[in-house]
C-alpha cells in the first residue's frame, strides 16, 4: 500500500472535494447541506454528504456516508491520512460526537481533520478530536494511567 502524508496543497484539494459532496446533500428537514472527503493512506479520495429521513434520528452524517463509502469500495483494511468536513450553510461544523468515534476506528491517531470554525477552517489531529475514543482493547496506550489501572 502506498503511504502518503497530506501536503498542503492536497488538504486545500480536500476541502474543495468536500463544498463539492455537500451539494448533494439529501437535507429537506434541517436544510443544513454538509460535505465530507477522506483522503486514505492509498492516496484515494472519498466523499460523502449528510442524508437525512423523516424519521428524523435515522440522518447519517457526512463523514459516516463517506466511511460507508470507503470501506465498501476499498474494503476494510481503509486507513485514513486526513479528512475535511464542512457544509454550504457558512456555519462552524465540527465533526459530530458520533462521527468522531466511527472515524477514528480507520484514522491515523495524526491525521489532519479539517472543518469549519468560528473563526475560519480549523484543523485538528483525529487525536485531539477524540482523546479517549472506545476501541475493543483490553489495554489502551493512548489513556492515562488511572484508567489503564482499571483494565
Ligand atoms: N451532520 C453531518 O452531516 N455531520 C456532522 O458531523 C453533524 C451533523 C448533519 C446531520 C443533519 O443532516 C444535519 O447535519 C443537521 O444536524
Amino acid at each position: 500500500m502506498i503511504k502518503t502524508k497530506p501536503t498542503k496543497p492536497a488538504l486545500k484539494a480536500l476541502m474543495k472535494q468536500a463544498q463539492k459532496a455537500a451539494r448533494h446533500a439529501y437535507s429537506p428537514y434541517s436544510k443544513f447541506r454538509v460535505g465530507a472527503a477522506l483522503e486514505l493512506s492509498s492516496g484515494e479520495i472519498v466523499t460523502g454528504a449528510n442524508v437525512e429521513n423523516a424519521s428524523y434520528g435515522l440522518t447519517i452524517c457526512a463523514e459516516r456516508a463517506a466511511l460507508g463509502r470507503a470501506v465498501s469500495q476499498f474494503g476494510p483494511k481503509i486507513r485514513i491520512a486526513a479528512a475535511a468536513v464542512t457544509n454550504l450553510n457558512g456555519m462552524p461544523s465540527p465533526p459530530c460526537g458520533a462521527c468522531r468515534q466511527m472515524l477514528a476506528e480507520f484514522a491515523e491517531p495524526d491525521a489532519p481533520v479539517m472543518f469549519p470554525a468560528a473563526d475560519g477552517v480549523r484543523t485538528m489531529t483525529m487525536r485531539e478530536l477524540l482523546p479517549a475514543g472506545f476501541e475493543m482493547k483490553r489495554s489502551s496506550a493512548r489513556l492515562g494511567p488511572s484508567t489503564r489501572a482499571l483494565t
